[in-house]
């Protein structure tokens, strides 16, 4: 069984069921300036979500090209990748709970084949401080799905310290069993959906007789679903979209909502009842082309195999990021650091496989393109494109290595400092230094925030920024986010005001160190018109003006003189972020309620993007 099978099965059976089956989206996220990726199905359908309709219906399926930072740490075990499948299917107010959990038990047991004996289930466990009550709801549909097949499904608490105690549905609370982009409740901005989830887990262990638990480092503690010792994996994941987070606490969307979410090389791994994902067939021609180049053999010695998965995850994810129809090369700056980090990840633990000889990246796009021929051609159409970056990529990177090493063999305890000096100069990576080094996790933070410190000192913010990206997780929603998100808008209206009525946004991103706006305007911008746009942007911070927030048709927005972003596409009903009567702009926000929060407008560098665009970097403290 293939994940080429196991894909057309599943949307084949969504669709047989009324849902429209809809392409991937792009790995880069369109309007969204608080994430570099698309690491879920969810991100494109929000505006759904919130009760605009969908043009093609209220039942989707699709399967989402998804790329995820925060488990880089985990790549190298047997389940864990940045890159993944996600197979969804979406109510976009229809059908609920009723439908759905009989429908996802349907399709793992009549379609994968899996036999329901070896299936567990988690399910809410509720929150009185928030108002959202136990999810009983699925529980009494799961006791029904599983006695239709003979099997009495016991719900337990508190398994996480009791252990499995014979039950088949556990109870989990907002860590495990909550779903939003943000994460659990207390993290979701204003204005963020979310909803208590339901999660499936294979059991790859069930006579015990791998003993995967005991063996692991996790044996002291008894064994759970969600326990990390490899026995059970999470194969699906239904949320059940119906909260919005408010100012003062959560409030029942319009509609109730589905969004379930499958990792398809997971699906395929319980298919095949193989505990190591990586030996999925999706990846055998790359493995074999790893240990033809290596001389090496999969699966020999642990640390050896840790490495081949590093590779085989980030050369896979490499291609996907630079092949997408918005793909981007390696650089130093944003998604393209993203991409030279994985290229250059893999390439380091090449060199542990021992493969010196380069460049060789290139040969595991070829694989990758071949093993995606036909559902995502775009690795083949644009595969030159992308080898030649892979090759142009290990030729710097090579260079950098000899030197780098050589200086960092030199230094005895070398400080956070010396080791900013050693990026700077070598551009040998923080994170490479930790890997040669074997720091500790505990030193590590205390060298990070030195070096992090030594590079604000050195202005080197938008790299440093991608760096704590990069092992951090996406770009998010923290405080510095937003704050720098609202005073972009004031930052629009402000370059209006100051220096040419005609200036609209041509673009925005923000990390959690700098703004980056990108604007149409055909020269450089005076010093003075800096320094009045800087003023006038602090002045309107000065006065406190409260930030709000109103629903409405996109052309009622238009009409009434709200900027939007020229080119952008944007849904039938938009929300529009109002700053008193100074700005006043299509947006997905999240926002500060007040101007008072934002803190002390800086533009750190005005610079050209293209012909007839310019780009401002500015932060605030
Ligand atoms: N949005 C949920 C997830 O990413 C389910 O699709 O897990």
């Amino acid at each position: 069984m293939t994940i080429h099978e196991v894909r057309k099965k599943y949307l084949e059976f969504f669709e047989s069921r009324g849902h429209v089956v809809i392409s991937s989206a792009s790995l880069y996220p369109e309007n969204d300036p608080t994430t570099l990726f698309t690491g879920s199905g969810m991100q494109s359908m929000i505006p759904y979500l919130l009760g605009e309709e969908y043009p093609k219906g209220n039942r989707v399926a699709d399967s989402q090209k998804c790329f995820r930072t925060q488990d880089i740490e985990e790549v190298g075990d047997n389940r864990h990748t940045t890159y993944f499948e996600m197979l969804g299917n979406w109510s976009l107010g229809d059908y609920f709970k009723k439908e759905q959990i009989p429908w996802v038990f349907e399709f793992y047991t009549k379609v994968l084949g899996l036999d329901p004996k070896r299936l567990y289930v988690t399910v809410f466990c509720g929150n009185e401080d928030i108002g959202i009550p136990k999810d009983e709801e699925s529980v009494n549909i799961w006791k029904e799905v599983f006695s239709n097949v003979g099997i009495e499904a016991k719900d337990v608490d508190n398994s996480e310290d009791r252990g499995m105690c014979d039950g088949r549905i556990f109870y989990y609370d907002e860590t495990k069993n909550w779903w939003s982009r943000a994460g659990a409740p207390q993290d979701m901005p204003e204005g963020e959906l979310g909803g208590p989830d339901s999660e499936v887990f294979w059991d790859f262990d069930p006579d015990e007789l791998k003993k995967t638990h005991e063996n692991s480092e996790f044996s002291k503690k008894p064994c759970h679903v969600n326990c990390d010792c490899g026995r059970f994996l999470e194969i699906g994941n239904s949320v059940f979209m119906e909260y919005q987070k408010t100012a003062d606490g959560f409030e029942q969307l319009k509609q109730k909502n589905v969004d379930f979410g499958g990792g398809l090389e997971r699906m395929v791994a319980a298919a095949l009842d193989e505990q190591d994902m990586l030996r999925i067939p999706v990846f055998t021609s790359s493995r074999r082309v790893l240990e033809s180049l290596s001389g090496k053999k999969y699966g020999d010695d642990k640390e050896e195999t840790r490495a081949f998965r590093v590779i085989l995850d980030h050369l896979r994810a490499a291609s996907f990021l630079m092949g997408d129809e918005c793909g981007v090369e390696p650089s130093n700056t944003d998604q393209g650091y993203v991409v030279r980090r994985l290229v250059r990840r893999a390439i380091r633990y090449g060199r542990q496989l021992g493969i010196k000889e380069g460049p060789w990246t290139q040969k595991l796009v070829e694989a990758v393109a071949g093993e995606y021929e036909e559902s995502y051609p775009e690795i083949r159409k644009n595969e030159k494109r992308i080898s030649k970056w892979m090759q142009d990529e290990e030729e710097k990177f090579m260079k950098t290595v000899e030197r780098g090493l050589k200086e960092l063999q030199k230094m005895e305890k070398p400080t956070g400092k010396e080791l900013f000096v050693l990026y700077s100069t070598y551009g040998f990576p923080l994170e490479m230094s930790f890997e040669e080094l074997g720091t500790l996790a505990s030193d590590q933070e205390v060298l990070t925030e030195e070096f992090h410190k030594e590079a604000k000192k050195h202005g080197e913010l938008s790299r440093t920024a991608s760096a704590g990206k990069f092992t951090g997780g996406l770009a998010d929603q923290s405080e510095e986010v937003i704050r720098l998100h609202t005073a972009t808008h004031l930052l629009n209206e402000a370059l209006r005001q100051k220096v040419d009525p005609s200036i609209t946004q041509k673009g925005s991103n923000i990390t959690s160190e700098r703004l980056r706006f990108d604007f149409s305007f055909d020269r450089k911008l005076t010093d003075k018109e800096v320094a009045d746009v800087e003023e006038l942007v602090n002045k309107k911070i000065g006065e406190g003006i409260s930030v709000e927030r109103k629903e409405m048709p996109l052309q009622k927005a238009l009409d009434s003189g709200a900027q939007a972003e020229f080119g952008a596409k944007y849904p039938d009903t938009v929300s529009v972020y109002s700053i008193g009567d100074f700005s006043k702009e299509l947006c997905a926000g999240p926002h500060v309620s007040s101007t008072s929060e934002i803190g002390k407008f800086k533009v750190l560098k005005q610079e050209a993007v293209a012909a007839g665009v310019r780009r401002i970097k500015a932060t605030v403290e």
